[in-house]
């Protein structure tokens, strides 16, 4: 962390002028789950908030101690014993809620599938039965690569069942990036399908799995059959879902875990090209992905229809799609596809069409569908909603607001929910039934959360002040470390402010005058893309594995759609090899996307003659940002050769190009 890399996007300082707010509507505030007194009650006594919450769920042997905290190895709950899967599908179905729809499953090309609760509890036992017959036990690592189709979810809660933490990789990603993955967790089982659905057409996934697969220790993959798509087979290795999990039998006696045994593995972008594998295990990540569902969202499980539009391949999708909402026997909408298919209303169909009352979605989303017109949403009936939640990079006001009109009538609360991989949960959120709502704040730390705002030495800054969001206690669905390396999981997150024993979170943010948090993007070298975590070193990497680059350095510039866009700075090997710049850049910007996956695929690449770096070698992204977002150019008294930035300025020879 260096003072040139420090955050604060200037467009997003002026959100403390804020001065509009919204209360709760009246009746949501009478019935709402969860009242302003649980502050009170949490402050005066975190742990047994804590364990108050913890006993909304179903444990088979009560836990001895709440939490033992060796900082900053955590356990919660420890002693305690309980099965995640059985908490979301058995436990719901023995309380006679079995005909209810767990899940409404929309495919992209309009295909449905209606799934109640005793069916998920034969689905998922049925898998659980088939991986176990795959040779699967306790404590192996299952790869899940797939698109948004039920399966997915059936997979991940087969896992848990069988205490075989998943590891869920994002469709989008590459070959290369999967197999980095697999490698590092070790992984036993592939779970894939032939493809799914996305833009009109079947997109593959099955030889990307296969060319991933080559050299790493995967004995067996799982196919789901969706598109039908023809796909190369390993005798012996593969095997189609429909065969071996469809003749299971549909039942499973489920085994009850540690509260720290690990339920999962997700991979996540930091300040250096190797991806680091977030662990989270059982207890007490399920009490707050399930407490935070209720509380957030107000989930009504008799009425509610609930859809988080995110993918199963980031976090949100593990707590917001699978673990939170299942826990709480919501019914929810699940979708395969993008919101652009087969026209720009999709979404706004698929509410009017299942009553959703409870919207979750990305600020990226919202932009997309501002630039869309108001007179899509406003062609269907949204009228059955009631909360409105966003998360993933900072709202903007004029989006919160587009928000709040034009999807929720005027009469929802708009929940920005602050939380990361490494939470595991929502940590920072309005809660709907009680908060005054202001447009782009996230507000306060929920109940049994704490979180404050520290200058450079760890102190707390004043209200109207501006710092580095720190979280001080520990939470129970933190991270419990990074898979295979505790000690870069205590230089990431605990060696910033190892004195105050705090997490750094590595986002800057700002309190306004009545102590409201506002957000204000990344400190470090990681990229928030369409609310997607990308680092910077990783799309450099990709970038100088092409054999024409010799040097390059990447910059997050504020993008008007995705929050941030991707834009690298290269140096070409030999002095002509330029030749056809336009024809270069997008040789190079497929090289990220087959490298990483295309989402990292860059906005623009700029062919430069030189980088500006400090007199230690360090890049000055602060003043490539300047270039990248066309600002005037700020001090670069740094420089090692102050006329760099000039060649740079004037010696770019290639720019933008389109998707
Ligand atoms: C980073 C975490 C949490 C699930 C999706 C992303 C940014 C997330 C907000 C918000 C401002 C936000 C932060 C954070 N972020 N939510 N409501 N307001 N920024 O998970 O990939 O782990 O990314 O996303 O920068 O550190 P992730």
């Amino acid at each position: 962390m260096t003072a040139e890399n420090s955050a604060a996007n200037p467009a997003l300082s002026n959100l403390l002028h804020e001065e509009r707010h919204f209360d709760p509507p009246a009746s949501l505030a009478a019935n709402a789950n969860v009242t302003a007194d649980a502050y009170q009650q949490a402050s005066d006594d975190r742990l047994a908030f804590w364990e108050e919450q913890a006993r909304r769920l179903s444990w088979s042997q009560p836990w001895d101690t709440v939490l033992e905290w060796d900082a900053p190895f955590a356990k919660w709950f420890n002693g305690g014993k309980l099965n995640v899967a059985y908490n979301c599908v058995d436990r719901h179905v023995e309380a006679g809620h079995g005909d209810q729809v767990a899940i409404h499953w929309e495919g992209e090309p309009g295909d449905t599938r209606t799934i109640t609760y005793s069916d998920l509890l034969a689905e998922v036992s049925k898998a659980a039965n088939a991986l176990t017959e795959l040779g699967v036990e306790t404590g192996d690592r299952v790869m899940i690569y797939m698109p948004m189709i039920p399966e997915a979810a059936i997979a991940m809660l087969a896992c848990a069942r069988l205490g075989a933490p998943h590891s869920v990789v994002f469709g989008g990603f590459s070959a290369d990036s999967l197999r980095n993955r697999i490698d590092d967790a070790s992984a036993k089982v592939m779970i894939t399908s032939d493809g799914g659905y996305r833009r009109g057409a079947p997109s593959a996934l099955k030889p990307a799995v296969d060319e991933a697969l080559e050299g790493t220790g995967v004995e067996k993959v799982l196919v789901v059959r969706r598109t039908g798509q023809d796909v190369p087979w390993t005798e012996g290795r593969d095997v189609w879902w429909h065969d071996v999990v469809d003749s299971q039998p549909a039942e499973h006696t489920p085994e009850f875990f540690d509260a720290e045994h690990p339920l999962f593995i997700l991979y996540t972008s930091g300040t250096t090209a190797k991806p680091k594998g977030i662990l989270h295990t059982t207890g007490g990540y399920l009490t707050q992905a399930s407490y935070t569902h209720h509380a957030v969202f107000d989930l009504k499980p008799d009425t509610d229809v609930y859809w988080c539009t995110a993918d199963i391949g980031w976090v949100t999708g593990h707590s917001y799609i699978v673990y939170g909402p299942l826990s709480n026997r919501s019914t929810q909408v699940m979708y395969e596809g993008t919101p652009d298919t087969p026209h720009k209303g999709r979404f706004w169909e698929l509410i009017e069409k299942y009553k959703v009352s409870i919207l979750y979605t990305a600020p990226t989303a919202i932009r997309s569908f501002m630039k869309w017109g108001d007179d899509l949403p406003a062609k269907f009936d949204l009228s059955t909603l009631r909360v409105l939640g966003s998360v993933g990079e900072p709202i903007n006001p004029e989006a919160w607001m587009w928000y709040r009109e034009h999807i929720g009538g005027g009469n929802c609360p708009v929940v920005d929910t602050w939380w990361q991989t490494e939470t595991g949960a929502i940590m920072i959120s309005p809660l709907p039934g009680v908060t005054s709502t202001k447009p782009g704040s996230a507000q306060v730390a929920l109940p049994g959360i704490a979180a404050d705002i520290v200058d450079d030495q760890g102190k707390p800054v004043p209200d109207g002040g501006g710092g580095y969001l720190v979280l001080t206690e520990p939470w129970p669905a933190m991270l419990r470390g990074i898979w295979g390396d505790p000690e870069r999981y205590q230089d990431t997150y605990w060696s910033r402010f190892a004195d105050e024993g705090y997490y750094f979170a590595g986002d800057g943010a700002k309190k306004d005058n009545d102590g409201d948090l506002w957000l204000l993007g990344r400190v470090d070298d990681v990229m928030n893309v369409s609310g997607h975590r990308i680092s910077t070193t990783e799309v450099e990497s990709a970038l100088v594995s092409h054999p024409k680059v010799a040097e390059a350095a990447v910059v997050g510039a504020t993008d008007p759609t995705t929050g941030q866009g991707i834009v690298a700075f290269v140096i070409l090997r030999g002095a002509d090899e330029g030749g056809d710049g336009e024809a270069l850049v997008k040789e190079l910007r497929n090289h990220v996307a087959k490298e990483i996956g295309p989402i990292a695929k860059p906005r623009q690449i700029l062919l430069v003659p030189e980088l500006p770096k400090t007199r230690s070698g360090k890049i000055m992204r602060r003043l490539l940002r300047d270039v990248a977002e066309n600002r005037s150019m700020g001090d670069v008294t740094t420089l090692a050769d102050p006329t760099v930035m000039n060649l740079i300025s004037s010696g770019i020879t290639s720019g933008k190009s389109e998707d």
